[in-house]
């Protein structure tokens, strides 16, 4: 492992630690959005990030989640997610992390870190080293088709009545072993990556919650891409990452459901009312 990746991963511990200190005190929730959740655990969590990584790497840029901006057009940019899973988080729910990559041109995916302090899971990644969770090498499951599949979803909580994923969902959920919804993104990338889904799809995502785990996922021997099969890239806002094996057929169903086509009508709570005994 390289000193650079090392030094990340020390970093993204030391985060991990502090935001366990807020978690087991109970946190104050503030309001980004109408259901967008921040807590001061984010704030200081992004803080203690962005100035190790810029006292380390003076050269490059920084976009962080909570607001660290660095922009001076140098090749290589941090993006910070310092806290992924804020409303599990505030709700005492310990499905978190914190997610930390490095990319060159903003094309490059060149280092992915991120760490689970709850289960003191760290997941690392280096372009063209493979990946590791807690320094052992990681790989993306056998799995060849999606019936035999376990996935993972997530919804937004910002412009969460504009979000169709609620139809993926549901048939994803009809035509596999079942779909997860944890919570972080960031960490159902580390899950795809780590073998323990098959899968995981999420509309409207942002690069810090994607960057460090699309990494592990394409370094772990897996696929990223957009909904139409083309290559992910770093503003791309949909994400489709799997085992490699099943992402032909989930694609084929994407393609269906965006069509319309093969869609069972969701069960009517209104004619159920009227069956309950
Ligand atoms: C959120 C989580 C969640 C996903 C949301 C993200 P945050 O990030 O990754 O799983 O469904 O789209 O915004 O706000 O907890 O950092
Ligand atoms: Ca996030
Ligand atoms: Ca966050």
């Amino acid at each position: 492992m390289s000193q650079d990746l090392a030094h990340v991963e020390s970093v993204a511990r030391e985060a991990g630690a502090l935001l366990m200190g807020h978690f087991a005190r109970r946190v104050t929730i503030e309001y980004k959005g109408e259901v967008d959740l921040v807590t001061e655990a984010d704030r200081a969590s992004e803080n203690l990030i962005v100035e190790h990584l810029r006292a380390r790497w003076p050269q490059h840029d920084v976009v962080g989640e909570e607001g660290a901006r660095t922009d001076t057009g140098a090749d290589f940019r941090w993006y910070v997610d310092p806290l992924d899973g804020t409303t599990n988080f505030a709700h005492g729910y310990p499905v978190f992390c914190v997610s930390i990559a490095l990319v060159r041109k903003d094309e490059q995916l060149e280092v992915g870190v991120l760490y689970d302090p709850s289960r003191d899971e760290m997941f690392a990644a280096e372009r063209g080293q493979g990946a590791t969770l807690n320094g052992k090498s990681i790989h993306v499951s056998q799995t060849e088709t999606l019936a035999e599949s376990m996935l993972g979803t997530g919804f937004p909580s910002h412009k969460r009545h504009k979000n169709p994923n609620i139809h993926f969902y549901q048939q994803l959920t009809l035509r596999s072993h079942g779909v997860r919804r944890a919570g972080s993104a960031a960490l159902d990338l580390a899950n795809v990556a780590s073998g323990r889904y098959d899968g995981f799809w999420e509309f409207n995502l942002n690069p810090w919650d994607t960057a460090a785990g699309a990494l592990l996922v394409q370094e772990a021997g897996g696929m990223v891409t957009r909904f139409d099969g083309s290559p992910f890239r770093i503003d791309s806002h949909e994400v489709l990452a799997s085992n490699g094996r099943i992402h032909r057929e989930v694609l084929t169903n994407f393609a269906e459901i965006f069509a319309g086509r093969g869609l069972e009508e969701l069960p009517s709570p209104v004619e159920h009312a009227k069956t309950r005994g």
